[in-house]
C-alpha cells in the first residue's frame, strides 16, 4: 500500500486528478470506478477545470459508480445519479450511455445487481477505482461485517452512515435505509485503487484501514490484500498513523527516484530503471 500524506485537501484532489488523467492517457478505452460523497467533489471540480482548459477528454471513458440508494425516484436530487450528473458527467464530455450506476429504483433489485456485475465484466474490468472511506471504515456501502468476498448486492446502511449522510437530506428520516453497492470482492478486482481521505473525522478509520488487522469489521482493511492501492491523505486524516514518518520517508525516496539520472548517485542509477517502489 502506498501512503501519500499531503498538506491540504486541495493537494489531495490535485493528486487524485493526476491519477485519473494518467489512466485516461495510458488506456485506450479507460474504465473508471467513481465514488460519491463529500470527499471526491474537489477532485471532480479539478477534472472539470482541466477539461475546460483543454487538457483532458473523457470521451473514451466508461464509468461505474460504486453505489446507489434504493428507492429514490429517478431525478431525486440526492440520488447518486444526480450527484454525478451535477458534479461531473454533465460538465465534461463523457458519453452518458457509458456512465453507469446501479439501478436503485427498480423492483427487481436482484437482477439489477447481477446486471451491474456483468456490465463491469463486459467492459473489461475497472482500470482505476476511486474510493472514499466512511467513519466506520466502510468502502462503497460495504458496512462493517460485510464479506470480504462480497459482490454487488443489496446492503442495509448502518445508523452511523445514515446519520453521516443526513447532512445532504432534509432530515435523518429521509435518508434511505437500503443501497445497492459493489461488493468488496468486486472492488478488489479493479487494477488500481486510490482511496481519498481528508479531515480529522477519518483519522481512526484510516489508521484501522492501513495499520489494523484485515477484518470484515473494517471493510476498508481488505485493501491490504490488493497489490496496487494508493492512499491520498491530508495531514489530519493521516494524524493517527503510527508509521507516518516511514510513509513520508518512502515518498521522499520516490521523489528522488523520479528525478533520477542514469549517471548520478546510486539512487539515481536505480531510479533510471523504475520509478516506483513496490507496495
Ligand atoms: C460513496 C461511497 C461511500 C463514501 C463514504 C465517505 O459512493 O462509496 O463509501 O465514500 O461514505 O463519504 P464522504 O466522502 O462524504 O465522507
Amino acid at each position: 500500500m502506498r501512503v501519500i500524506i499531503l498538506q491540504t485537501p486541495e493537494a489531495v484532489s490535485q493528486r487524485a486528478a493526476d491519477l485519473v488523467c494518467e489512466t485516461i492517457a495510458t488506456e485506450e478505452t479507460p474504465v473508471l470506478g467513481l465514488a460519491t460523497g463529500g470527499t471526491p467533489v474537489a477532485t471532480y471540480q479539478e477534472l472539470v477545470r482541466r477539461y475546460q482548459a483543454g487538457n483532458v477528454s473523457f470521451s473514451a471513458c466508461t464509468t461505474f459508480n460504486l453505489d446507489e440508494y434504493v428507492g429514490l425516484p429517478e431525478g431525486h436530487p440526492e440520488s447518486y445519479r444526480c450527484f454525478m450528473n451535477q458534479h461531473l458527467f454533465d460538465r465534461v464530455d463523457f458519453d452518458s450511455r457509458r456512465c453507469h450506476l446501479p439501478q436503485g429504483n427498480t423492483l427487481d433489485l436482484q437482477q439489477a445487481c447481477q446486471a451491474y456485475e456483468a456490465m463491469i465484466r463486459d467492459s473489461g474490468g475497472i482500470d482505476l477505482q476511486i474510493l472514499g472511506i466512511g467513519t466506520d471504515g466502510h468502502i462503497a456501502f460495504n458496512e462493517p461485517g460485510s464479506s470480504l468476498a462480497s459482490r454487488t448486492r443489496l446492503k442495509a446502511l448502518t445508523e452511523q452512515t445514515r446519520r453521516d449522510n443526513s447532512r445532504f437530506f432534509e432530515s435523518l428520516d429521509a435518508v434511505p435505509k437500503l443501497s445497492i453497492t459493489m461488493g468488496i470482492g468486486t472492488i478488489l478486482e479493479a487494477r488500481k485503487i486510490v482511496l481519498l481521505a481528508t479531515g480529522e473525522g477519518k483519522a481512526d478509520a484510516v489508521r484501522a484501514l492501513a495499520e489494523g488487522p484485515v477484518t470484515a469489521s473494517v471493510p476498508a482493511s481488505a485493501l491490504q490484500l490488493h497489490a496496487n492501492v494508493t492512499l491520498l491523505l491530508d495531514e489530519t486524516a493521516a494524524s493517527k498513523l503510527v508509521r507516518r514518518e516511514y510513509y513520508m520517508h518512502v515518498e521522499e525516496i520516490q521523489r528522488s527516484l523520479q528525478k533520477a539520472q542514469p549517471r548520478g548517485s546510486h539512487l539515481g542509477r536505480v531510479g533510471s530503471h523504475f520509478d516506483r517502489i513496490a507496495e
